[in-house]
């Protein structure tokens, strides 16, 4: 028995990165986790089967979110599925997770960079949440992941920082519309984690000299933001709503 037994999950952007290690998570406490991927198939599908070898279950779908449509794709895809295997389309927990940048500064940024990114990071949660609301169950959980790139100025953020503190603003609205239904909608603030989005916190020479702006002395891992999105989908953090969570290990402090 795990705390999430009988619980269902949407994980964003779940193929790779803190979305892999997020659903990893989930499906590990007892979640049946939808494994959302755009591109990266083979990847999503190892997710489901890994997530499968640890007893719970997995489904991967597929939606490009940087189509303006993308987040009716997604859900037609979910329910489907959702309906095959359960014989309802409801769900308990929505984490909108994907996400792509550009590290440009504002007279780098093209209207095509500006419009991926808004589709992606804001656009496309925006409408998640909207078609999400009426299929998560009372009690449910929708986390949101952020950037610590809102709270200190990081001038080459020039358009994703501003999506994603407009992904924070709705988080704090929505946590006042929904708490009627026992629904918590948070979101969580990641600084330099080591995934493909931020090829220099891989890098394990570019790492040390970023880790000098972190207080707790290193750079993150997929797995320190997927723990904290764990504890706000669980049951503990039921008092826990319209909450910004820094998850940078106090970076730039
Ligand atoms: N890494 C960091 O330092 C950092 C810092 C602050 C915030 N964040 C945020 O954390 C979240 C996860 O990032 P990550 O670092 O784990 O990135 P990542 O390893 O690059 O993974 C990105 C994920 O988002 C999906 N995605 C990208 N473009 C998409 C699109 N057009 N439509 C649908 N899905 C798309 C990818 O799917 P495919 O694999 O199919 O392409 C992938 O699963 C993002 O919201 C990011 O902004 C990351």
């Amino acid at each position: 028995m795990g705390p999430l037994d009988g619980k269902i999950a949407l994980v964003t952007g779940a193929s790779r990165g803190i979305g892999r290690a997020t659903a990893l998570r989930l499906g590990a406490q007892g979640a049946m986790v939808a494994v959302h991927y755009a591109n990266s198939k083979a990847s999503a599908e190892e997710v489901v089967a890994e997530i499968g070898r640890s007893g719970s279950s997995a489904f991967a779908v597929q939606a490009d979110l940087a189509d303006p449509r993308g987040a009716w794709t997604l859900m037609e895809a979910l329910d489907a599925e959702l309906a095959k295997r359960t014989g309802e389309t409801n769900f308990d927990i929505l984490v909108n997770n994907a996400g792509t940048g550009k590290r440009a500064v504002i007279e780098d940024v093209s209207e095509d960079d500006f419009d991926r990114m808004m589709n992606v990071d804001l656009r496309s949660p925006f409408f998640l949440i909207k078609l999400a609301s009426a299929r998560l169950r009372d009690g449910g959980r929708i986390v949101n992941v952020s950037s610590m790139g809102t709270r200190a100025a990081f001038p080459e953020m020039a358009a994703y920082a501003p999506f994603k503190a407009g992904l924070e603003a709705l988080t704090l609205l929505l946590a006042q519309h929904l708490g009627p239904r026992g629904i918590t909608v948070n979101a969580v603030l990641p600084g330099a984690t080591a995934t493909d989005m931020h090829p220099g916190a891989k890098d394990p020479e570019q790492s040390k000299t970023i880790a000098m702006t972190i207080a707790l002395g290193r750079v993150g891992q997929p797995q320190d933001i997927a723990d904290v999105i764990a504890f706000l989908a669980s049951d503990a953090a039921r008092w826990v709503t319209a909450q910004r969570i820094d998850t940078s290990g106090g970076q730039r402090l």
